[in-house]
């Protein structure tokens, strides 16, 4: 079976894409998948600290496309995982270095050899953002439970329908079930009333996430940690199982209705 090939995306910056990324691609490999995430950040790299692999790296995506190495002298193979590969982004170039067809002949070239090839799209409509997508057979878009993030995750969802990479799936990230309760945060349900899209995800707000981010470990190891439950979650139903949503904390009538609103139920 060739690679499902998902890109990461969200309109505004800051929502967790990379976080995502890295999660996912964890939880994937940790459940035997080959998987292989590729930087789509040129000039902004994260995932290679995300994934703890930043004093591995030698050659980058640029360097492939321009030809400098191999494509499989650019591909670091993680320290825990023996499934999991990164191919991090130029620090030193910008996404201008890159064309939406040197994706796809990247990506063409690993589809035979992966399960899934995760692509980190940058923030933004423009050209980075268009390179991310330009491969992907599935796009999640992150977005966090606020106003503006939302209004960007809608403008992305559309420019995805237009361009025939529709229909996208939705993360929630950074749900706080406090702040639902006080009615100071949007709900899944209100984000799902604004956003006509299938929610593959949410994933609650977590301390964890930032601690395992800046030791290089993702979350999506922390056996305890409800947001790399979450991840883990979303990383089955990636696989096409079905899996059900979180009960996010003396919340059970909402979940129910999440559930049903989502055709979970
Ligand atoms: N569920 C979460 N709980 C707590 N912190 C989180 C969560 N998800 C992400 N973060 C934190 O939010 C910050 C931004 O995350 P990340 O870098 O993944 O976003 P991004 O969308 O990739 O950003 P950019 O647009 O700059 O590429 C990081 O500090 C990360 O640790
Ligand atoms: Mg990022």
């Amino acid at each position: 079976m060739p690679a499902q090939v998902i890109t990461l995306t969200s309109g505004k910056g800051g929502v967790g894409k990379t976080t995502a990324t890295a999660n996912l691609a964890v939880a994937l490999a940790a459940e035997k998948s080959k998987v292989v995430c590729i930087d789509g950040d040129i000039g902004l790299r994260n995932l290679d600290v995300i994934l703890g692999l930043e004093n591995r790296i030698v050659y980058d995506l640029v360097d492939v496309i321009e030809g400098r190495c191999r494509l499989k002298q650019a591909m670091i193979r993680d320290k825990k995982l023996p499934d999991l590969y990164l191919i991090p982004a130029a620090q030193t170039r910008d996404k201008n270095a890159i064309s939406a067809s040197d994706m796809m002949r990247v990506v063409k070239d690993l589809r035979s050899d992966f399960d899934f090839v995760l692509i980190d799209s940058p923030a933004g409509i423009e050209r980075g953002f268009r390179n991310a997508i330009a491969a992907a057979d599935r796009v999640l878009v992150v977005t966090n439970p606020e106003v503006s993030a939302v209004r960007d995750a809608d403008r992305v969802i559309g420019i995805l329908e237009s361009e025939e990479k529709g229909p996208a799936a939705l993360i929630l990230n950074r749900l706080n079930p406090a702040l639902v309760k006080s009615k100071d945060m949007l709900s899944p349900e209100d984000v799902l009333d604004l956003l006509a899209v299938e929610l593959i995800g949410i994933v609650p707000e977590d301390e964890n996430v930032i601690i395992a981010s800046n030791r290089g470990a993702p979350v999506a190891y922390d056996a305890k940690s409800r947001a790399g439950q979450a991840f883990r979650n979303i990383a089955k139903r990636l696989k096409g199982e079905t899996v059900p949503f979180l009960d996010l904390e003396a919340q059970g009538s909402l979940w129910e209705r999440i559930q049903r609103l989502t055709g979970r139920k």
